[in-house]
């Protein structure tokens, strides 16, 4: 039988993590056949709460789940690890600016930054789920200088599969037939669902679906504005589809994405006027355990007002935290 991997995940007790460790118990990051050790961290005072949800674990019977380690200490948790979900974050309380939330969580990330760093294998994939996720990956990869920035990434998956569905419910096509769809930038309500390039075997979506108010004025803000509808119907945040979305981001760069566009938040290097150092959703292609960014893409007037939207915003976000990067 194979090693089993290491899957360090943060913030284990709270809502995401109920339903995503059972996905990795279960295996559905690597696949059949592989051994997994779940790492999991939280608060010192959150450490009942995980033993509970590690009882359930073990009241699963998960064949592929041969260990599981329990901690409040952020090296012990990604100590050779193979992969980390990072869920775990600071909510925003009532009456807490944004400013302060950036700041609350960049001190929590510059610290899992360092232990990242120290403990982890150089190899290991990372994606940063907890809000505000791209900022926070970017301050995690800033303060783990030894380790490989290519290898820290941002969540944007959730939105990428929020537009798939939606996209093939207007245009009644299977939601697999679709490919070239990219989400840009923030996870946030600017970011920028863009069916440009979507095809659907081989056939322009725009073209099928042929209503250009649809997309400007229904899809792109029902996309940014989904998180909301589903607190509003639920009364409470999407959590099964984020652990779905995290394990498929995962799922994908390790076992490829059969040549077909997937959108992950990657550190730019400057592509597509992007600034340099910000962690940016883009479209990507994986292949043997790596993604590449799609490359030589050409953007009409409309997409470029849409990428400077959520642009700016990340900017903003970067110079709020300055001082901890
Ligand atoms: P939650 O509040 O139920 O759980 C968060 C957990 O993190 C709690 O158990 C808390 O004790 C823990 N935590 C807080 N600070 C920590 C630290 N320094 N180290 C380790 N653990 C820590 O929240 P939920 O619903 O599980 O969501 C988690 C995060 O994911 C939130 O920030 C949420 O906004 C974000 N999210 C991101 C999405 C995306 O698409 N990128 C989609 C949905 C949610």
């Amino acid at each position: 039988t194979p090693t089993p991997k290491r899957i360090a995940v943060t913030g284990a007790a709270g809502q995401i993590c109920y339903a995503l460790l059972f996905r990795i118990a279960k295996n559905d990051v690597y696949g059949p056949d592989q051994p997994v050790i779940l790492q999991l961290l939280d608060l010192p005072q959150a450490q009942d709460a995980v033993r509970g949800v590690v009882m359930e674990l073990e009241d699963c019977a998960f064949p592929l789940l041969v260990d599981t380690i329990i901690t409040d200490d952020p090296a012990t948790a990604f100590r050779d690890a193979d992969a980390a979900f990072f869920v775990g974050s600071r909510p925003r309380s009532k009456g807490m600016e944004r400013r302060d939330l950036l700041s609350a969580n960049a001190e929590i990330f510059r610290a899992q930054g360092r232990a990242l760093n120290e403990a982890a294998k150089r190899e290991a994939k990372v994606v940063v789920v907890g809000n505000p996720a791209n900022t926070n990956a970017m301050i995690l990869a800033a303060n783990a200088p030894d380790f490989p920035t290519e290898n820290v990434t941002s969540m944007i998956r959730l939105d990428h599969n929020r537009a798939l569905t939606q996209l093939a419910a207007k245009a009644g096509v299977a939601v697999d037939s679709i490919d070239r769809l990219a989400v840009w930038g923030n996870h946030s309500p600017t970011m920028f669902a863009d069916w440009t390039n979507a095809t659907s075997q081989d056939d322009s979506l725009s073209d099928m679906i042929g209503d250009d108010a649809w997309y400007r004025e229904t899809l792109i803000p029902n996309v940014a504005r989904r998180g909301i509808s589903i607190i509003e119907a639920r009364g409470a945040s999407s959590t099964a589809s984020a652990a779905n979305a995290a394990i498929g981001h995962m799922h994908d760069w390790i076992n490829g994405s059969d040549g077909k566009w997937g959108s992950m938040g990657v550190h730019s290097n400057g592509e597509y006027d992007i600034p340099a150092g910000l962690m940016f959703g883009v479209p990507v292609i994986c292949t043997d355990g790596r993604y590449e960014r799609v490359e030589g893409l050409t953007f009409n007037d409309f997409q470029r007002e849409m990428m400077a939207r959520t642009i700016a915003e990340l900017q903003e976000e970067r110079e709020a935290v300055a001082a901890l990067l």
